[in-house]
């Protein structure tokens, strides 16, 4: 089988999140089972540093007004087709904003050109290539089921997958025009979105099948609390929307050869894991004693209920519990808790920044994460942490629910728990988590079965990708049987 994934963000080439390790991981899982991707990637400046054997293989004179050239290049065992246009994607700055910060302007171009590119080459504009199916991420990717399904050529079937459904890429009705769609598909079968233009709903109109991250947030996006806006439409479409939970890449994540650890230790025993823990200590300057060694790895924003944390903060050291902070983001909510940890020397520490070997010895080191998410689709650092013996405290949503079997009574009387879940969420419900978290681990025993049950929980991608590969099998053949 032939896979097409496009996706505007690749890990190790270009990072801003989860979808960057997805889709530089799912294609190895998928290899095993007998489908070959190519992914299409934006020619970032990041990128093409990264690139420098990469390989003219298409051009295209015009699409939005850019000279467009295609390039092949094969890194880190990932096969990339990057979509080079100088004018679009050549600048300081991230992939979708400035070095301040702001979003670029002419997102809708850069993204518009990017999805018709992988369009061109779903429906056979490389010689010799053409996929038997497309996978889209997000809505950077979104329009190319829409370039699809308006085009005149055949195409393959699509698959849109949604990591995050608050961003949809909406823009103002006068683009369009600009957008090289027909006419019919400003409408409510195409891009139109509540009288503008809506990328994210395009593509979730015009896929033959949908699937976001987790079951449990496939079914919150029904609601209008999580599906912010599209509710609506994936309840329309609900017979083609299912849940699939993401995976981790557990070469990289692996305790036993892990090079940021300051002690490996094997996936089935955590017993050298305290050398870690003094390593984290020490990095961070924290004294913790026996209490409860918390460590928080995320995005500083509001999804991730980073707001609540800085409120829960002082009740978390109340209770004799240390906190390891690292992250970055909101410029008020690292305010908040550089505050907290000036009130609280020792007990609590943030490192504001993107360190990945600091977050794989924090994994290995301290006692429990915590993820008080207002919504998380999925969720890799729950993932990561079981693997690594922390044990992790979610707020009940999305794929945290799904990956975490909550202490409750039954849990721990069948001996199967693997972290807590918090009680509706508050700062309150975050400072009681952690105090459950810290009495539990005061009874060595049951702490150390919810420990090794974590360490031996299935976090590969084997399973998700086989769902991924029976529902691509599935598209082909009804498209075949069409
Ligand atoms: P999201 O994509 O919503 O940010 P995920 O949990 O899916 O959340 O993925 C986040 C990824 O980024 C994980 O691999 C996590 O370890 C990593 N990460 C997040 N913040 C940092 C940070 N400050 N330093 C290092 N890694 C981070
Ligand atoms: C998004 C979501 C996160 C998910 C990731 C990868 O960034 O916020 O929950 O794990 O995508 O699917």
């Amino acid at each position: 089988m032939k896979l097409l994934s496009v996706a505007s963000e690749i890990f190790p080439l270009i990072k801003t999140g989860g979808l960057a390790d997805v889709t530089g991981a799912l294609p190895a899982a998928l290899e095993k089972l007998g489908v070959q991707t190519r992914t299409v990637l934006p020619g970032y400046s990041q990128v093409l540093d990264k690139c420098p054997k990469a390989k003219l293989v298409a051009e295209f004179a015009n699409i939005g007004g850019h000279a467009v050239s295609i390039l092949g290049a094969k890194v880190a065992g990932l096969d990339l087709l990057i979509v080079k246009a100088p004018g679009l994607f050549e600048r300081d700055g991230g992939p979708y904003a400035d070095l301040n910060g702001a979003d670029y302007g002419d997102n809708w171009r850069r993204f518009s050109v990017f999805a018709k590119a992988a369009a061109m080459i779903a429906t056979g504009a490389l010689k010799g290539y053409k996929p038997d199916v497309v996978h889209c991420h997000d809505w950077q990717a979104a329009l190319t089921p829409a370039y699809l399904r308006f085009g005149t050529e055949p195409a393959p079937p699509s698959v849109m997958t949604i990591h995050n459904i608050a961003f949809q890429g909406q823009f103002a009705a006068q683009v369009f025009g600009e957008l090289g769609l027909p006419a019919s598909a400003w409408s409510f079968d195409g891009v139109e979105y509540y009288g503008s233009v809506g990328f994210l709903k395009g593509g979730l109109q015009a896929a033959d099948a949908i699937t976001t991250v987790s079951p449990t947030y496939a079914r919150e996006i029904r609601n209008a609390e999580f599906g912010m806006g599209l509710e609506g439409l994936i309840n329309a479409r609900a017979g083609v929307v299912s849940g699939i939970v993401n995976g981790i890449d557990t070469d990289v994540w692996n305790p036993e050869t892990d090079p940021a650890l300051a002690t490996g230790f094997a996936t089935r025993t955590s017993a050298r894991r305290s050398g870690n823990r003094k390593a984290v200590a020490k990095h961070f300057g924290l004294k913790p004693g026996d209490g409860l060694l918390v460590a928080i790895v995320t995005r500083l924003t509001w999804q991730k209920g980073m707001d609540l944390l800085a409120e829960a903060v002082d009740g978390i050291v109340a209770n004799g519990a240390s906190l390891a902070i690292l992250g970055s983001g909101d410029k008020g909510l690292e305010n908040a808790l550089q505050q907290a940890a000036q009130r609280h020397p020792g007990r609590v520490a943030i490192q504001v920044g993107y360190d990945e070997p600091l977050a794989h010895l924090m994994q290995g080191g301290c006692d429990a994460i915590l993820v008080p998410s207002r919504f998380e689709p999925c969720g890799l650092t729950q993932l990561c942490a079981l693997r690594y013996g922390c044990v992790p405290i979610v707020a009940r949503t999305g794929g945290l629910a799904d990956t975490v079997i909550d202490a409750n009574m039954a849990g721990l009387a069948a001996g199967i728990a693997t972290g807590f879940h918090l009680g509706p969420l508050s700062a309150r419900a975050i400072v009681e988590g952690v105090a459950d978290a810290a009495a539990v681990k005061r009874d060595g025993k049951a702490w150390a079965r919810m420990v090794k049950n974590g360490m031996t929980t299935d976090v590969t991608w084997q399973a998700s990708a086989e769902r991924y590969r029976n529902l691509f099998q599935d598209l082909i053949d009804r498209q075949a049987k069409a």
